[in-house]
């Protein structure tokens, strides 16, 4: 179902580099089965969606019935891998506009904003909710700190008793701040593998609980997922294999001077799949001083603002398009009495027409000027060819960290912000590091 288009790359780069890469994508795409490559202790995703049991299936989706019965609203709470596969699956899939009786999803622990988490705290104060909290090492600080708050609104609300029916837990199955909480209130627990790190980690219950809530077909999105395993697991010709070609024209683009790809969409649904995306690739590659920057825009949206620099700016850019090739609903355009604004040469066309041909024009536009724009194509939008497009880009994902030289399963580079952030705030055992970042601090402020 995804099909990759490369006409716009043409002159970019010599044919001899990107058959160098493809040959490389052989011995990355084996290191991804053999499991013999770095981190190699988190691939679990790789089988993950043939794996996954009926009855975990089962499991979520009456957990996610019982949620919709009592709850208006399901708050997910979680940051990083533990947020964003939910959310961009669940905006991908659900109504740009909430029906009545859909069981809303809301976000919290994503960010440390007081505002946001205030007011979401008085919105629910007169409305029925549940909380997801989602936490691997359940000692992330954002959610936790988010989920406190929440944790004291739901005793206060429903009473000591009602908690284990209105908080739900999915973190580690053994062991961790959140497992322990969860035990000592008895809540309904999902677990997340421990061979499968936070970005990798959508189709299991960190994305499958929130997004069945949302109303999404979650056996559809499994079933996707599967279909692209088999698909990507047994084409060993990188030519034919999708994920190999997106890996090796990336990393030929990157060794071309283009250092920056921009995932672009021309669907306001696939805003948080972007985000999704920038984390896997931007966590998984950029380590050791290199990797691609992977940035993201909204078209057409953002072609009145980021277009400019697109066109016009520094060349160190590609574009990777996802492209939905036809609209799961028609909207016509109207003719319009005295044609005012000039358009009614295009009334009775519809607007995916429109969107459509604003995307060939754009894609001539920065191919010109200077832009190689890969295309990778799908139908349309739903829960199924979501699935497969998650299982695409884990697997291109592994595959191009591989061929880069990275491990592309770990993130020590997080912790950085972490350890200052701790130490500022007094943590037990930053006592020294405590002296050392704030004498930092004040000198640079003097400079
Ligand atoms: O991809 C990752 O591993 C991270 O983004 C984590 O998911 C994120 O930091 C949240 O971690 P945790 O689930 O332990 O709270």
């Amino acid at each position: 179902m995804i099909k990759l288009n490369t006409k716009f790359l043409h002159s970019y780069f010599p044919k001899t580099l990107l058959d160098k890469n493809l040959q490389k994508s052989i011995s990355a795409r084996e290191l991804l089965h053999s499991k013999k490559g770095a981190g190699s202790e988190y691939l679990g995703w790789v089988n993950l969606p043939s794996s996954i049991q009926k009855e975990e299936i089962e499991q979520v989706l009456k957990v996610a019935k019982l949620i919709k019965e009592s709850s208006e609203y399901l708050v997910v709470v979680g940051i990083g891998g533990s947020y964003l596969g939910a959310r961009a699956m669940i905006e991908a899939n659900i109504n740009s506009f909430p029906k009545k009786n859909q069981c809303k999803i809301l976000f919290a622990g994503h960010h440390i904003d007081s505002d946001y988490h205030k007011e979401l705290l008085e919105f629910l104060e007169d409305k029925d909710f549940s909380v997801n909290v989602i936490s691997k090492s359940g000692t992330t600080t954002e959610p936790a700190l988010a989920f406190r708050s929440l944790f004291a609104l739901v005793e206060k609300k429903y009473g000591k008793e009602k908690i284990k029916n209105r908080i739900f837990a999915t973190t580690d199955e053994k062991k961790g701040a959140l497992k322990k909480l969860a035990d000592e209130y008895q809540l309904t627990t999902f677990v997340i593998p421990d061979d499968v790190g936070g970005r990798f980690s959508v189709l299991t219950p960190v994305g499958l609980l929130p997004i069945a809530c949302a109303g999404v077909d979650i056996v559809s999105f499994i079933n996707g997922a599967i279909s692209m395993q088999k698909q990507l697991a047994s084409e060993t010709d990188p030519e034919k294999n999708i994920a190999c070609v997106y890996a090796a024209l990336r990393n030929t683009l990157y060794e071309s001077g283009k250092e920056i790809e921009i995932l672009v969409n021309y669907n306001p649904k696939l805003q948080y799949f972007t985000e999704w995306w920038k984390q896997l690739f931007g966590e998984s590659e950029g380590k050791n001083k290199k990797g691609i920057f992977p940035a993201g825009v909204n078209f057409t949206s953002d072609l009145h603002s980021m277009g400019q620099y697109i066109q016009d700016g520094e060349r160190k850019i590609f574009e990777t398009i996802l492209n939905i090739e036809s609209a799961n609903q028609d909207l016509t355009i109207e003719e319009f009495p005295g044609d005012p604004d000039g358009l009614n040469y295009i009334a009775g066309k519809n607007l995916h027409y429109v969107n459509s041909k604003a995307m060939q024009g754009t894609y001539l536009a920065h191919y010109e000027g200077g832009v190689p724009c890969l295309e990778i194509s799908v139908p349309k939008l739903n829960a199924e060819i979501s699935g497969e497009l998650v299982y695409f880009f884990e697997y291109a994902c592994g595959i191009s960290g591989y061929m880069l030289g990275v491990n592309p399963f770990d993130q020590p580079g997080v912790e950085d912000y972490k350890n200052n952030m701790f130490a500022l705030l007094g943590k037990k055992g930053f006592e020294e590091m405590k002296k050392t970042v704030e004498a930092k601090l004040n000198s640079l402020e003097k400079n």
